[in-house]
């Protein structure tokens, strides 16, 4: 199975693998006998496939811009979900939350002191003063995307307020560790590092994920992981960030009921964005807000 250089690369770019992934090969193989974990080939997407993860993407992004236009006060959660449904299926894409590993909707959504995959209900109304997580995940001609983003629904407290803008903020100390032949783990210390010096806690438990050929694929991506550690950032990976925040502890309890919901252990508020990232040549490009 072994390629040789003269060869046609195995990314269908038509070139010699000596001008094409070889070196990255090369380079990986290197990285590999030093003892980093790095992303086997199913993780390094073809140009082929980094054209369908981006159509997806430009989906998700229009889906959570339609949420963005209509949220606010008095809006269950169930209606967020029909909008969800509808905007997805206008652009010929399948909802990916729906009857994945059994969750029974579209699309999370939550609120408050619920840290994520709230279920969207008819009994759940958006009211003033609430703090709110849309996590849009989308399929297109079988490629994935995933993004979230958050809304301050009418009048928040500065407290609340803060916590959601740090959370945002967060991404972008994140996005600069964000380059090939770089670790996960200097982006997930930046962020932990950030988020710890503002006052509040990063979930452990759940994070980010590889995407793009299935919902969740390696590597699971930590933001309470160390400098050096963790995957090999390779040209062609594509992963999400998406951080949870607490305001108080970082410790969590899933919904025994529903096996879903999850909350902060001690009641009070959690804020998460999600973006999702390809890694090129150079550094990074965002794929879906
Ligand atoms: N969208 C979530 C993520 O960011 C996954 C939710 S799984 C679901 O990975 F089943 F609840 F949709
Ligand atoms: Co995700």
């Amino acid at each position: 199975m072994k390629l040789g250089r003269n060869d046609i690369c195995w990314c269908g770019s038509g070139k010699k693998y000596k001008k094409c992934h070889c070196h990255i090969d090369d380079r990986i193989k290197e990285f590999h006998r030093k003892g980093a974990a790095v992303p086997t080939r199913n993780l390094i997407k073809t140009e082929n496939q980094i054209h369908g993860i981006r159509k997806s993407a430009k989906i998700n992004i229009a889906v959570l811009d339609y949420v963005s236009e209509n949220i606010g006060a008095g809006i269950t959660t169930d209606e967020i979900d029909h909008w969800v449904y509808e905007q997805t299926i206008l652009h010929n894409a399948v909802p990916a939350p729906l009857n994945y590993e059994g969750f029974p909707k579209n699309v999370c959504v939550s609120i408050n002191d619920v840290v994520c995959h709230g279920i969207p209900s008819s009994d759940i109304q958006l009211k003033n003063g609430d703090i709110v997580n849309v996590d849009v995940s989308t399929i297109y001609q079988g490629y994935y995307s995933d993004s979230s983003r958050m809304f301050c629904i009418g009048e928040v407290s500065e407290e609340k307020k803060r916590l959601v803008d740090i959370a945002k903020e967060s991404l972008y100390i994140g996005l600069q560790e964000v380059k090939p032949w770089g670790f996960l783990g200097d982006m997930g210390q930046a962020i932990n590092d950030f988020v710890k010096a503002n006052g509040y806690s990063v979930v452990r438990e759940i994070g980010g994920h590889g995407i793009g050929l299935d919902f969740h694929e390696e590597p699971f991506v930590s933001y309470v992981s160390k400098h050096g550690k963790e995957m090999l950032m390779v040209p062609g990976m594509c992963f999400t960030i998406e951080p949870m925040i607490n305001m108080g502890s970082a410790d969590i309890l899933i919904d025994e009921e529903n096996g879903w919901t999850v909350y902060t252990a001690d009641g009070k508020p959690s804020a998460q964005w999600e973006i999702q990232v390809l890694i090129t040549d150079t550094g990074y490009e965002v794929l879906t807000w």
